[in-house]
């Protein structure tokens, strides 16, 4: 891909950049919405990813082109405020974290930006992650600061994503993205921000299996999810859901607000028994944990929909008691995950395309994945 971005920036700002970042999608394997609860999640990066290349310019505007959209092209200056753009939100990213950067002192004088990748989008793999972690630190070099803290430049996503995107994510996918390490799962603490390398036994494979059904436009439905859980924290009397380890009673919590909490509670436990299942490489354990996941979602948080609960259930019988599968990120559509054996991948991909069709009818898109490194230079 580096080679076609060359290609892309020279064609389009007439010389070559002077630095390239690239910053990878993410899969989780467990722990979902329980981030912005203070909680545990456990994700590992993976192959796709964003990469972007950038030069200085002395005239105080960015120019913007993503090679992925078709060469679509933006601009703005650094010398009137930094807001969302209705015209181009796919650049609103770029543009939050531009503004986050320079909140930050970091002193730009003006950029041209040219973006890449191959992250398919709404997919529930952080494809956005991937590009405000790519895009973030490469401008950061630009502007003398390569050594950019990698929670610093997450941060700065996840402020991304609140104020030009509008939704009110928490920190998993960017930090995912930003401090990954190859080989293993982060199982990351997201009231300290600590993150512990939890090595995936190397004869279990991570399989992604793309559902076909994209995200759209699921932004109220995630805010909704996050308010519901902050109205059950308040009224056990709590900072954030993190802090209660087994399910209270109901007492006069409204029902659904009960419910989000349980899966909240009883998904903290699951993500860091996971992390000692994963350790002590009890496969039946994980699979365990990944189907109550999986339940937790549908049945309490209402995530999921019908097609991925069969997909999944597909997935569990296929795979038996020597893994697991479950729905993987925000919900509503996206991906699968599954931990099986390496030596079983074959039949059981025959298998999920033999019984399985995306909403076009097609069998699905499956990706066999190693945990890859986080954001870093490549020039
Ligand atoms: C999205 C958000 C994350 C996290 C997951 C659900 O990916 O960006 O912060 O909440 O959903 O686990």
């Amino acid at each position: 891909m580096i080679e076609a971005l060359d290609t892309l920036f020279r064609e389009t700002f007439g010389e070559l950049p002077t630095v390239v970042a690239r910053a990878p999608g993410r899969v989780n394997l467990i722990g979902e919405h329980t981030d912005y609860n203070d909680g545990f999640v456990l994700p590992c990066a993976i192959g796709k990813q964003t990469l972007a290349a950038v030069s200085a310019r002395a005239d105080g505007m960015v120019h913007v082109i993503a090679a992925d959209l078709g060469g679509l092209k933006t601009s703005f200056s650094l010398r009137e405020p930094i807001a969302p753009s209705d015209a181009a939100p796919w650049s609103n990213y770029v543009r939050g974290m531009v503004h986050g950067l320079m909140a930050d002192g970091l002193a730009l004088t003006g950029a041209n930006i040219a973006l890449i990748g191959d992250m398919p989008q709404g997919a529930g793999l952080s494809s956005s992650a991937a590009l405000e972690n790519a895009v973030g630190l490469a401008l950061a070099a630009l502007g003398g600061r390569a050594d950019i803290d990698r929670t610093q430049l997450a941060l700065l996503g996840q402020r991304t994503e609140h104020d030009f995107a509008g939704c009110k994510c928490g920190i998993m996918d960017q930090l995912a993205s930003a401090r990954a390490d190859e080989g293993v799962a982060l199982l990351i603490d997201c009231r300290s921000l600590d993150a512990t390398p939890i090595s995936i036994p190397p004869d279990l494979a991570i399989m992604i299996v793309h559902s076909g059904i994209t995200r759209g436009l699921v932004d109220g439905e995630y805010n909704a999810r996050r308010a519901q859980c902050e109205t059950a924290a308040l009224h056990y009397g709590v900072a954030a859901l993190r802090d209660l380890v087994d399910v209270p009673p109901q007492e006069t919590l409204d029902d659904l607000a009960y419910r989000r909490a349980r899966h909240v509670i009883t998904e903290n436990s699951r993500t860091l028994a996971a992390a000692d299942a994963l350790n002590a490489g009890n496969a039946a354990k994980l699979g365990q944990l990944m189907a109550e996941s999986h339940a937790s979602m549908r049945d309490d948080f209402e995530i999921t929909l019908p097609a991925i609960d069969d997909l999944v259930a597909l997935l569990q019988k296929a795979i038996g008691a020597e893994g697991g599968a479950r729905m993987t990120g925000g919900g509503f559509g996206g991906a699968v995950v599954a931990l099986l054996p390496g030596s079983r991948v074959d039949e059981v991909t025959a298998a999920v395309r033999a019984s399985y069709q995306t909403p076009s009818g097609l069998t699905p898109n499956i990706q066999i994945e190693k945990p890859a490194q986080g954001a870093s230079f490549l020039r």
